[in-house]
């Protein structure tokens, strides 16, 4: 039995060492987040995109660090999911890049300020949010995991099959836009077919036509015409069609 000195002193104490341990915590957390957010990344077009990104009220549909809306995808690491080409489509006209499945409106930005949220979108994916969203993201139309599909690779390589295929550099657009929709070598979206071995099922002058405007050759597709210039529409064409 404790006498009640005992218990005031246990009290006492007790609240003191644990009050003190809860600041010595919190100062910790607040001292952390300039790391953590990379504080030094802030620069003035990202803090303009956070801004528009709260005014046009985003979150309404979004979710972005896990607030937000549940009706439309995370965006905490939409700008290595989709890219900043991708993201820039978007912001001038979803109904382009989902054709007759539009869900989110259009948006009236002017190239600078789509260049601000983009700015916004790098910064924040960059944060440390220890590992918030998990890979997968949303399912798996977002991100495929690379390495599920390391062995079926390897298993290819080591057949001796791949050895006669002439390589071509990687074009950097396959990583910027295509990479939002198709998967190639295991990583990247699933809104539209895988792109490995594409060669093998269509020829490059398919391929140059398909890249110019699918709905001229598949009319109702959901393969949106995309702002390729010649010389991507080049490589990629050179690129897909040894693939
Ligand atoms: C009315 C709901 C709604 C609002 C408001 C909205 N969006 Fe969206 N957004 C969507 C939906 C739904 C999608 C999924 C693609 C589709 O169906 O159009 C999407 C997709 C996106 C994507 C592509 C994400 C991905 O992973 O493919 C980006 C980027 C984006 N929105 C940015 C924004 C920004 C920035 C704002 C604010 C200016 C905004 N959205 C406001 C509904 C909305
Ligand atoms: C917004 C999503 C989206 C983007 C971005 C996109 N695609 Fe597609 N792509 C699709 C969809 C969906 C299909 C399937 C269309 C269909 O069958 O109607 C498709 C089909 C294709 C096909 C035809 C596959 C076949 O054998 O029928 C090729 C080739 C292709 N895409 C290449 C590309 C390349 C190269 C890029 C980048 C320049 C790209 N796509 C960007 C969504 C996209």
């Amino acid at each position: 039995m404790l006498t009640k000195s005992q218990a005031r002193a246990f009290f006492v104490i007790g609240t003191g060492l644990f009050t003190i341990i809860f600041l010595g915590l919190t100062v910790d957390t607040l001292k952390q987040i300039p790391h953590l957010t990379k504080q030094q990344n802030m620069s003035p077009e990202v803090i303009k995109g956070k801004h528009l990104f709260d005014q046009y009220n985003c979150m309404g549909c979004h979710t972005i660090l896990g607030e937000g809306g549940y009706y439309a995808p995370e965006l905490t690491k939409v700008y290595d999911r989709r890219g900043p080409v991708f993201i820039d489509m978007m912001l001038q006209d979803p109904e382009a890049l989902f054709p007759g499945e539009r869900r989110m409106p259009k948006y009236p930005f002017s190239k600078e300020e789509r260049d601000n949220m983009i700015a916004f979108f790098e910064w924040i994916g960059k944060v440390d949010t220890s590992g918030f969203p998990k890979d997968p993201p949303l399912g798996k139309q977002f991100i495929i995991n690379p390495t599920k599909f390391q062995t079926e690779q390897n298993t290819t390589t080591s057949t001796g099959a791949a050895t006669a295929v002439k390589t071509v550099a990687k074009p950097a657009v396959l990583d910027t836009l295509c990479i939002a929709c198709h998967a190639v070598g295991g990583k990247g979206g699933a809104i539209g077919p895988a792109l490995d071995g594409i060669s093998k099922t269509r020829d490059a002058k398919w391929l140059r036509e398909w890249l110019l405007d699918p709905a001229k050759i598949k009319p109702g597709t959901t393969m949106p015409k995309l702002p390729l210039s010649e010389n991507d529409l080049n490589a990629l064409v050179e690129y897909l069609s040894v693939l």
